[in-house]
C-alpha cells in the first residue's frame, strides 16, 4: 500500500519516511551516498508516490528541502533549484538554516498543538521538511574546531539545535538525514540518541565487515556480497530488528537525466506556503 510519504529505496524495497523519520547513510569515499540522497531527495520532494514505476509523484505534498554540505558537492549544487537560504556551505550559514528550519518546526508543532487530540502531521495530511547534512562526520568536527568567543557561540547553537530536532521531529514531520563515511556514535561525534532514533540506516558500497558493523551494529546479520556504486545495505525500524540488513541498488540514473528530475521535483518549494497546509 503507498501511503503519503511512501519512499522508494528500489522497486521492491519502500519505507513510509514519516515513521522512519530520521534516517543514516553511511559508505566510503564515492559508494553512492550523496548521489542516492539526491535521488531519494527527488522523490521525497515530489510527495505523494502514486506509481511506484515513475521516479517523481504528484508533488501535492513536496517535502520542503534544507541541506548542510560543507564539502560543497553536487547536494549544494541544489541551492540553484531551492529558495534562498536553504543551503549551508560554512558554520555561520549551517547555522542560520538549521536555525530556520527548528523555528519552522517549534511554529508548526504550535499549530498541531490547537488541532484534535493525537493529531501529528501526518494524520494532517501535512507536507514534510527534511535537513540533509552530507558529512555530517566533518560538519560536527568543524564546529568543534575554534576557541574565538563566536566559535564557542556556534558550536553552543549548533548541538543546541540539532538535540532539539532529534528529540521533537516525529510529530511536526521534520526529518533529518545525516550522511558520513562513518556512521558511529565514536568515530563522528554522533549524539546516540540519534544513532538509536534513525529509523532507517543505509551502508553505501563494497567496506570490511568491522565498517558494517559500526553502522549497524553486532546484532544484526550481514551477508558478504560485494556491494558496487550505487547499492546499500538497508537496515529498517520494524522490518530488521534482527536478522539480516536488506541489499538493494538505487535506481541508475545518469546525472543530466537526475538534475531534470530533481529540477522537476524542487519546483514546490516555497518557505511559508506549506507550514501549516493540511490536506486530511
Ligand atoms: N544511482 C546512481 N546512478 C548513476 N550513477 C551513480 C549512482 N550512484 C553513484 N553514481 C556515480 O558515482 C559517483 C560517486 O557517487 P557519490 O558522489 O554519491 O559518492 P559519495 O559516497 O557521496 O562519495 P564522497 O564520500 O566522495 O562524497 C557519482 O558522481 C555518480 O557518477
Ligand atoms: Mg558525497
Amino acid at each position: 500500500m503507498l501511503s503519503n510519504y511512501t519512499l522508494t529505496l528500489s522497486k521492491s524495497l519502500t519505507i513510509d519516511a514519516y515513521k522512519q523519520i530520521n534516517f543514516l547513510i553511511a559508505g566510503s569515499r564515492g559508494s553512492g551516498k550523496t548521489y542516492g540522497t539526491l535521488i531519494l531527495i527527488a522523490e521525497l520532494a515530489s510527495f505523494p508516490r502514486i506509481n511506484l514505476n515513475k521516479l517523481l509523484g504528484t508533488g501535492c505534498l513536496p517535502t520542503q528541502i534544507y541541506i548542510v554540505d560543507f564539502k560543497n558537492s553536487d547536494m549544494a549544487k541544489l541551492g540553484q533549484l531551492l529558495p534562498h537560504g536553504r543551503v549551508a556551505t560554512n558554520k555561520i550559514e549551517a547555522v542560520k538554516v538549521v536555525s530556520d528550519f527548528d523555528s519552522k518546526m517549534h511554529n508548526r508543532l504550535n499549530f498541531i498543538k490547537n488541532q484534535a487530540f493525537g493529531a501529528t502531521a501526518g494524520t494532517l495530511g501535512m507536507p514534510m521538511y527534511y535537513l540533509i547534512i552530507d558529512e555530517w562526520s566533518a560538519t560536527n568536527a568543524a564546529f568543534s574546531q575554534g576557541m574565538t568567543k563566536a566559535d564557542k557561540d556556534m558550536r553552543y547553537k549548533w548541538n543546541a539545535l540539532i538535540t532539539d530536532i532529534a528529540m521533537l521531529n516525529r510529530v511536526p514531520g521534520f526529518g533529518l538525514g545525516l550522511i558520513s563515511q562513518q556512521i558511529s556514535v565514536i568515530n563522528s561525534g554522533l549524539n546516540s540518541s540519534i544513532q538509536e532514533e534513525a529509523g532507517l540506516k543505509l551502508h553505501f558500497g563494497d567496506a570490511n565487515m568491522s565498517s558494517y558493523r559500526l553502522t549497524f551494529g553486532n546484532d544484526i546479520q550481514i551477508p558478504d556480497m560485494g556491494l558496487e556504486t550505487g547499492e546499500a545495505y538497508a537496515w529498517i525500524e520494524g522490518l530488521t530488528s534482527s536478522g539480516y540488513v536488506i541489499p538493494f541498488g538505487m535506481p541508475e540514473i545518469e546525472p543530466n537525466s537526475l538534475w531534470k528530475y530533481l529540477k522537476e521535483a524542487l519546483s514546490n518549494q516555497d518557505d511559508d506556503k506549506y507550514l501549516y497546509m493540511t490536506t486530511n
